[in-house]
């Protein structure tokens, strides 16, 4: 714990620790984003993963019990991730104000004015989407413990779709910017492996894209139904 907070002193380890915790919430979208997709194969298979989460763990932790740790872990990576993201850019605002305005600063202001602008919607998107889907106060039709139908219903208005996609976008926009950062962060940056990061960060906001979209996409067409 010691070591943590000492690591979160200096602006290296608030780095790290952004990109620590970037990387276990592209993990935990990875895992939902292949979870989704079994939306294609049917109500039942969705239902039967939908509740396998919940009593993951069992019988040696209660039920729902792994699922409210993994909450309370991710929970933390999102609020320690963006006060890390406020304190970082008030640090590197302030010391560019006290430099001279080169180019790449302009390139760099931009690109963390997005980061921040876009954490921001990400951060509402998320308070809405667990109101919609998982809670069911923001759903027209929530059915407890019924996952498949939430889904279908929850999406079924081409308003709601479209705010999903373009929430997607967003998410894939962030990664992009996001995953190419940490990289460099956690060492990535050596010779070796510098030209590997763009490529290998647009192949993951694609992925995440497309991965995620399909879902309201299929919705609407239809195909999931
Ligand atoms: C088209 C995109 C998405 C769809 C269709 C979708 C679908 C769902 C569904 C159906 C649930 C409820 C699962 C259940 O009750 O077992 C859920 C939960 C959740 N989703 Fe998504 N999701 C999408 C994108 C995202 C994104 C981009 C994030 C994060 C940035 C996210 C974060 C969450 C969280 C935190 C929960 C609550 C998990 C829990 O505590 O039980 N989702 N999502």
């Amino acid at each position: 714990m010691r070591r943590v907070v000492t690591l979160y002193r200096s602006s290296v380890g608030k780095k790290i620790l952004m990109a620590v915790t970037g990387f276990m919430w592209l993990g935990f979208l990875l895992g939902h984003m292949v979870g989704n997709l079994k939306a294609f194969q049917g109500a039942p298979m969705f239902d039967e993963y939908a509740h396998h989460l919940r009593v993951l763990g069992e019988p040696i932790l209660p039920r729902t019990g792994f699922l409210w740790a993994f909450r309370a872990v991710m929970s933390t990576a999102f609020v320690a991730h963006l006060l890390l993201a406020w304190q970082t850019s008030r640090q590197s605002r302030a010391a560019r104000q006290s430099g001279y305005r080169k180019r790449e600063d302009l390139n760099f202001t931009f690109a963390s004015r997005w980061m921040r602008w876009g954490g921001v919607f990400i951060l509402i998107f998320v308070v809405f989407h667990v109101l919609h889907m998982t809670t069911g106060q923001l759903h027209p039709d929530f059915v407890e413990g019924g996952a498949y139908h939430n889904l279908v219903t929850g999406l079924g208005s081409p308003v709601v779709a479209a705010l999903y996609a373009l929430a997607m976008l967003v998410v894939a926009l962030h990664l992009h910017h996001g995953v190419w950062s940490m990289f460099q962060t956690l060492g990535a940056n050596h010779p070796k492996y510098a030209t590997l990061r763009r490529p290998l960060s647009t192949i993951v906001a694609i992925a995440i894209f497309l991965g995620f979209v399909s879902i309201p996409v299929a919705v609407l067409a239809g195909v999931v139904s």
